[in-house]
């Protein structure tokens, strides 16, 4: 019979590039990709722990499959892996209520999944298995893109930050970079694949440190250096940074690198001084407003975005509006707004003035009805302008519509059509709202020079 899988991925662009590389590694067995899940025979959740609201998703998701599970038993296999399963509690959880569910791993052996499978099939057994962090990268994983041109690449894996209210650092591990060399001939062959724009992911790109065989080390700077000489990349980019850890030398590469798309996603996740310490974020508003002022003087055009946590234990009214005044000081062109969510595990669990559910909520639509208005200000500023963009593809919104991204990140949606896909175009701005522009194509460039 011919086994079909399908992926269901939930959470940040880490998991979608752990999500490729599954289907690079399924896709090299022989297994075929399906449509959707009703009609794969193999179903895997690709899990996040970040927030409540996707661990709620996943479980609620995965108790819908218990019917099919029963009626068709061994012909119908459920795997779920991800960051949820670095966690014992849940593994747990899943042993006692899901124990249907036949195959459960983890972020550190992705690479072991067809031979989880295998197992499964011969031993007629469910497969558990989780292995703790270890220092070892696997290299040379194979990936299936979802973009022709535009490709997810890890430089380093893990965090070492332990923000108090992040899981992250428990579910990931310690921060790993990969060697500069490798990273290299993955984006060189990306490039001779046809990709021309790669986003580099890290949990904090900024702390970047890869060893080469001979022992010297390589910063994240002089990474993007050596990247720009990559023949066919157009753009880079990266995702994420920490602000404490955002050197002069990186902002200096933004003016050094034309590679280097003139967009950082930098989360402040609170405006109020007192609130950071608690997070143990490391730097003060102070300081993180001067970074933007250094940031903005170095590249007056950069498009700058952030992550907001509203509602974190002992936030007052003052810290919140702290947070709402840094918000229209700094002006971001988005904002990701999040209402804290008590992770098990982490510092602020046991922190006892949790705030309420509706404070917090009223808070949120506070924040968002100001980071919404300012994000709509900044692209309206684009109206008129001409801007380079990579064409994408059509647009999610189905009415044949193409859309791409500006240098500074930005979504604009045209009238294109399917050749121009991987292609740099001038598109003349003649729209905006919150969160896209819309424009009209005035020149386009194919790459070929
Ligand atoms: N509650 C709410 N938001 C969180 N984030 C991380 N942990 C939590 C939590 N416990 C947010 C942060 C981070 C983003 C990826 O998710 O803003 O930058
Ligand atoms: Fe979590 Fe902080 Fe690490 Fe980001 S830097 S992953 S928020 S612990």
């Amino acid at each position: 019979m011919e086994k079909s899988f399908h992926i269901t991925t939930f959470g940040c662009q880490m998991n979608e590039h752990d999500s490729e590389t599954l289907v690079g590694l399924l896709l090299e067995k022989g297994y075929v990709q399906a449509e959707d899940r009703n009609s794969a025979n193999i179903v895997i959740f690709n899990t996040c722990s970040v927030r409540e609201n996707a661990d709620k998703r996943f479980f609620g998701t995965l108790g819908q499959l218990k019917k099919r599970k029963m009626e068709e038993g061994e012909n119908f296999t459920v795997c779920v892996c991800g960051c949820m399963m670095q966690q014992q509690h849940v593994v747990d959880t899943l042993k006692a209520k899901y124990p249907w569910v036949d195959v459960i791993f983890g972020t550190h052996n992705l690479h072991q999944l067809p031979q989880l499978l295998d197992n499964l099939y011969k031993e007629k057994e469910k497969q558990i298995s989780i292995l703790p962090d270890r220092e070892e990268i696997v290299e040379g994983l194979p990936a299936k893109r979802l973009y022709h041109h535009k490709a997810l690449v890890n430089i380093m894996y893990g965090c070492n930050n332990f923000c108090t209210y992040c899981i992250v650092p428990y579910t990931r591990g310690r921060e790993k970079s990969r060697a500069p060399e490798e990273i290299l001939r993955e984006i060189r062959n990306l490039a001779d694949d046809g990709v021309r724009e790669v986003m580099l992911l890290g949990q904090n790109v900024n702390s970047y440190r890869g060893k080469s065989a001979d022992g010297s080390l390589t910063d994240f700077s002089a990474l993007l250096h050596q990247l720009q000489e990559v023949k066919g990349l157009e753009r880079i980019r990266f995702m994420t940074s920490h602000p404490k850890d955002l050197s002069d030398d990186l902002i200096q590469a933004f003016r050094d690198c034309p590679k280097l798309g003139k967009y950082i996603h930098l989360p402040v996740q609170a405006g109020s001084s007192r609130v950071l310490e608690r997070m143990n974020r490391r730097y003060s508003r102070e300081q993180y407003l001067k970074l933007v002022d250094k940031l903005r003087s170095a590249v007056p055009d950069i498009a700058i975005s952030t992550d907001i946590i509203v509602g974190f234990p002992g936030e007052t009214e003052e810290d919140f509006e702290e947070t709402l005044r840094l918000c229209e000081e700094v002006r971001y062109d988005s904002a990701f707004t999040f209402l804290y969510s008590v992770r098990k595990g982490t510092p602020a669990e046991h922190y006892e003035d949790q705030i309420p559910e509706e404070v917090k909520h009223e808070r949120f639509n506070r924040l968002v009805e100001v980071v919404n208005r300012i994000s709509a200000e900044k692209n309206a500023a684009y109206l008129g302008r001409t801007e380079r963009v990579l064409v994408e593809g059509p647009g999610k919104n189905g009415d044949g519509t193409f859309c791409g991204r500006t240098e500074s990140y930005k979504l604009v949606n045209f009238a294109g059509s399917p050749e121009m896909t991987g292609c740099l175009a001038d598109i003349k701005i003649t729209g905006s709202n919150t969160f896209s522009l819309t424009g009209e194509i005035v020149g386009l460039e194919t790459g070929e020079e």
